[in-house]
């Protein structure tokens, strides 16, 4: 007999993803984006993306249902993204998956967006280990976890005290003057730039600041320092070496959250890393897990692109591991929560 048959609906932010999954197989991954939406305010602006949700929810259903070439009445369980995100956008994906849940008779999972960042690897190169690290990193998230079971035991080590990576990204992009969102400018920069013509700061990597958060991130510092530099140059007439400054920065992001994820394999005796997140487009942080991995001999998967930003097939992924899990379905009065903890994969 053929496994279920999950779909999974996304609407954290500003994608609309609906996808088909049949254990660790993708049918078809449909996303329709508002990016080019909010491009002009320099920023996610949560009531035009839940509108665009509104307005993209089942054109891109039915996408991904006439593309995957299954019925809805096919479906086995609707898993949906209850958090975490913005409130707005993640009610009009759980309205949208509890409707199709109850019209199909079929049951619902609420689960954990940071977590289906992870999960979607499974589908790219299968079956995880029994322990595995995950280093979720986006414009909203940078975070660390241990995960012994996808479904049911996540374990959060760390996470970022302020800014996430891909969001400082963006606002050093915005001092710099480029277009947001800035990160894949700054990627772009960097590549011909000096990782280490400008010596920024690595927060949270003193001893006094390990003892207390050895797996936490924080990038707001960085930032500053950066404004600092380019300020400091400005005021004395000199040109900014664009390129330098975004390679010396993107450097000490990519260093800082390498150093921290391999140190944390090797405490916990894990042997294989899952990044995910949109983040992990970004080739600084890609060459340097890379390299550091293959020096301690640790497996690195990475799914591609297009999986590592948010999509529905991380949620259907999540759903699929849940719903093998035997884990109970969500009732259908779930709440969605902007700040889901994320040793919850599911609620
Ligand atoms: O996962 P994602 O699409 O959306 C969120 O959930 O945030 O991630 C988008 C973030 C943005 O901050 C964007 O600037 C950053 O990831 N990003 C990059 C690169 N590609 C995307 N940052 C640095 N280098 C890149 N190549
Ligand atoms: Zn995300």
């Amino acid at each position: 007999m053929s496994e279920p048959l999950i779909l999974g609906i996304e609407s954290s932010c500003d994608e609309t993803g609906v996808a088909l999954v049949r254990g660790n197989e993708l049918l078809f991954d449909a996303v329709a984006s508002s990016m080019d939406e909010h491009a002009r305010f320099g920023g996610i602006i949560p009531e035009v993306a839940s509108r665009a949700h509104l307005e993209a929810m089942i054109p891109t259903l039915r996408r991904a249902l006439s593309e995957a070439n299954v019925d809805l009445s096919d479906v086995d369980a609707v898993a949906v993204t209850a958090g975490p995100g913005l409130v707005g956008p993640l009610t009009i994906g759980a309205s949208a998956a509890k409707a199709l849940a109850l019209a199909i008779n079929k049951p619902l999972y609420g689960v954990n967006h940071v977590v289906g960042h992870a999960a979607v690897d499974k589908l790219v190169h299968g079956d995880f280990p029994e322990k595995f690290m995950a280093l979720v990193v986006s414009g909203g998230h940078s975070s660390l976890l241990l995960v012994d079971d996808i479904a049911t035991g996540v374990n959060e080590l760390g996470s970022t005290l302020d800014d996430a990576a891909g969001e400082a990204f963006d606002k050093v992009g915005r001092l710099l003057g480029l277009p947001y969102p800035g990160g894949p400018h700054i990627d772009r920069l960097a590549r011909e730039g000096n990782p280490a013509a400008i010596k920024f700061p690595r927060a949270l990597t003193s001893k006094k600041d390990q003892a207390k958060h050895m797996y936490d991130f924080s990038f707001s510092g960085l930032k500053t320092a950066v404004a600092r530099w380019v300020e400091s140059r400005q005021d004395a007439g000199l040109e900014i070496p664009l390129n330098d400054v975004a390679a010396s920065f993107a450097d000490a992001v990519a260093d800082v959250l390498t150093a921290k994820t391999i140190a944390a394999c090797e405490l916990h005796g894990v042997d294989t890393l899952v990044v995910g997140g949109g983040f992990s487009a970004n080739s600084q942080l890609r060459d340097m897990a890379a390299e550091r991995c293959a020096q301690a001999g640790i497996t690195l998967r990475i799914p591609p692109i297009k999986y590592c930003t948010d999509n529905g097939a991380m949620i259907a992924a999540l759903g699929s591991s849940l719903v093998a899990a035997g884990v109970t379905p969500s009732n259908f009065d779930i709440p969605v929560d902007s700040s889901m903890p994320l040793t919850v994969t599911h609620v």
